[in-house]
């Protein structure tokens, strides 16, 4: 692979541990890495030169909380929720029949498709889970489908009780055969822990069983209600506790307290548990918004994640939480981007190598159709996104 030189670039948000801003910037892409940040004055020579032409560089979206191994549609689900009926976690099973009747390869099909969606979106690196699958051998299935795709897979076999079951035997499984089953091709666990679904006591075996099989740990938690999930995420030591809408005070500062020893401006020290807002799920389902300015007050990492899936949350686009997360979670823009990217990559263990634009991260990057980030909220709704670098191969 060449040196890409991305050149006059009226504003670069570098998300690095200074979180710098540069004006009239410039960046070397030698590969799949970042070889050069600087004023575009200052720039080296490359083997090819592309000219933002006065546009705003970000590093890309990274998506940490993504359902995209599925088949279906849930339109009518949808329609009766705006009508005012409740969302109930027994959807997810309609999703179940439906994913478990597509063969590998219309769900590699519709799960490239998405990807395809996301990455054109802005969107540079994902996580996907499994969820829609609740037996052993569809679990495996969906987790090795995903495995060829995304660049991380979560193992949520303990996303719904399925039907006819009993709770206990089946969160026996997900503890036992289901986890030994999809161990080959995923990184981490989660577990739907919101009343119909997972109980604390289900949750609690879950994660310890996931944890001594050696996956790191997230968590579905406080999405429907008050619960234990987030409690639950800190004292297992989590990666992430997701949806996070209902939160008392014990809640926050539990999380609070598992961020005491880290620098947020140096990016060091010991991390805690990454709550992550998934805002265009909020409003899908008319919950509360998670409360994303609370939390960061109160110095808790967090990150934006789409959750696309078809129950809750049916879209990749991280323009649409960003410009949501400013708009109506009242974080600032650099607050916002800063969550769906270097928080992604917290949430995701990999903030050493993706979400902010340093020399030697992945090239992972993109351009904006205006001049600044700030036009991500300013103009919502906009397709903002231009061209877009994913591990140094462009698209758009
Ligand atoms: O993250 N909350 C649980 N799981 C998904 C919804 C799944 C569904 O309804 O299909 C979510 O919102």
């Amino acid at each position: 692979m060449s040196a890409t030189l991305i050149t006059n670039i009226a504003e670069l948000t570098t998300q690095d541990p200074e979180r710098r801003v540069l004006a009239d910037a410039a960046v070397v892409l030698d590969g799949d890495r970042i070889a050069w940040i600087g004023p575009a004055a200052a720039a080296p020579a490359a083997d090819e030169a592309y000219d933002a032409a006065g546009r705003a560089a970000l590093p890309g979206w990274v998506d940490s909380h993504t359902h995209l191994v599925f088949a279906g549609d849930r339109s009518a689900e949808f329609e009766a929720r705006m009508a005012g009926r409740e969302y109930a976690a027994g959807g997810i099973a309609v999703t179940t029949d439906a994913t478990r009747a597509a063969g590998d390869y219309e769900l590699t099909r519709l799960l490239l498709g998405r990807v395809a969606e996301a990455v054109a979106g802005g969107t540079t690196y994902l996580e996907t889970k499994t969820g829609y699958g609740l037996s052993v051998e569809e679990e495996s299935r969906h987790a090795r489908i995903a495995s060829t795709v995304a660049d991380q897979v979560t193992y949520l076999g303990a996303h719904l009780v399925p039907a006819r079951a009993d709770a206990d035997e089946y969160t026996d499984l997900v503890c036992g055969g289901m986890l030994a089953a999809v161990l080959p091709y995923v990184s981490w666990a989660d577990v739907f822990c919101e009343r119909g679904a997972f109980t604390e006591e289900q949750s609690r075996r879950v994660l310890d069983a996931c944890r001594r099989a050696g996956l790191g740990l997230r968590v579905h938690g406080n999405q429907l209600g008050p619960g234990p999930g987030v409690r639950l995420a800190v004292e297992f030591g989590a990666a992430s506790v997701d949806h996070v809408n209902h939160l008392d005070d014990d809640d926050v500062a539990a999380l609070a307290g598992s961020w005491s020893g880290w620098d947020p401006a140096a990016a060091r020290g010991a991390r805690g548990t990454v709550a992550t807002c998934l805002p265009a799920c909020d409003l899908s389902t008319r919950q509360p918004l998670a409360p994303g300015r609370r939390l960061v007050d109160a110095g808790v990492e967090i990150a934006l994640a789409s959750n696309c899936n078809p129950g809750t949350s049916y879209t990749t686009s991280m323009n649409f939480c960003v410009a949501t997360a400013v708009l109506q979670m009242r974080l600032t823009v650099d607050e916002a981007v800063r969550a769906a990217t270097f928080g992604g990559a917290l949430a995701l263990g990999v903030q050493d190598s993706v979400g902010s634009l340093e020399v030697g991260k992945r090239a992972d990057l993109q351009l904006l159709n205006a001049p600044s980030a700030t036009h991500l909220a300013y103009r919502p709704g906009m397709p903002l996104t231009g061209a877009v670098w994913r591990a140094g191969v462009r698209h758009g």
